[in-house]
C-alpha cells in the first residue's frame, strides 16, 4: 500500500514524508557557485537546479537561507551551476560538507562572469542573477544563462536519498 498523507491541518504534509517523496524524484547533482565579495569563491552542492525558460534563457536554484553560502549568492551578480560527472561523487560530498575551504586543491576557474568553474564538470551554466524570490525557508534565485558549455560524460545521480549511476542501457 503507498504511503500517503491527507492534509490535516495548515502546516501541510510532514515533514519526514514530504522529504521521502521529493527523494523518489532522481535528479542529477550540481554545484552551483559565486565569487563572493571577498574575492573568494563559494560553492554548495545542490539538486534543485531546474530549467525554465527557452525565450529568454533562465534557470533556478534554491538555496537554504541558513547555508553559509547563502550569504554570498544573495549579493553575487552572477552565478554558476557546474553540472557533476559520475566520477565527481566526492566533490559533491565535498560541498554538501562542512568543509571550511572547499575549492582548496580543486582544479577550477574563474568563468567569463567571474563565476567559478570546476574542471571534469559534466556541463556547465553561467548566469546572470535575474531575480532573487524568497521562498520559505530558501532562496529562489532565477539566472539568465550567458555562457555555456558541455561536455561527453555521464551523469552523478541522486536518488532515496543516495548517489547512483546510470546503468549501461
Ligand atoms: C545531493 C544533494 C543535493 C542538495 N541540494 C541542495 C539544494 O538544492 N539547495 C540547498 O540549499 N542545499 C542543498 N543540499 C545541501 C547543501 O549542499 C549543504 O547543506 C551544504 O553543506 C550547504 O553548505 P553551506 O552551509 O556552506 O552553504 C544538497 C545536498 C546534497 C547531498
Amino acid at each position: 500500500m503507498p504511503e500517503r498523507s491527507l492534509l490535516q491541518d495548515a502546516a501541510g504534509v510532514a515533514p519526514a514524508l514530504f522529504r521521502r517523496v521529493c527523494g523518489a524524484f532522481a535528479t542529477g547533482v550540481a554545484v552551483a557557485a559565486v565569487t563572493g565579495r571577498d574575492g573568494k569563491p563559494h560553492g554548495l552542492t545542490v539538486n534543485s537546479f531546474t530549467s525554465v525558460s527557452l525565450h529568454p534563457p533562465l534557470v533556478l536554484v534554491c538555496v537554504g537561507r541558513k547555508a553559509a553560502t547563502h550569504g554570498p549568492f544573495s549579493t553575487a551578480a552572477h552565478f554558476a551551476v557546474n553540472f557533476l560527472d559520475e566520477s565527481q561523487r566526492e566533490l559533491s560530498e565535498r560541498f554538501a560538507s562542512s568543509h571550511p575551504r572547499r575549492f582548496e586543491g580543486l582544479s577550477w576557474q574563474a568563468g567569463e562572469t567571474g563565476a567559478p568553474l570546476l574542471d571534469g564538470a559534466l556541463g556547465v551554466l553561467e548566469c546572470e542573477t535575474w531575480r532573487r524570490m524568497d521562498a520559505g525557508d530558501h532562496t529562489i534565485f532565477l539566472g539568465f544563462v550567458k555562457g555555456a558549455r558541455v561536455r561527453g560524460g555521464r551523469p552523478l545521480i541522486y536518488f532515496s536519498g543516495q548517489y547512483r549511476r546510470l546503468d549501461g542501457a
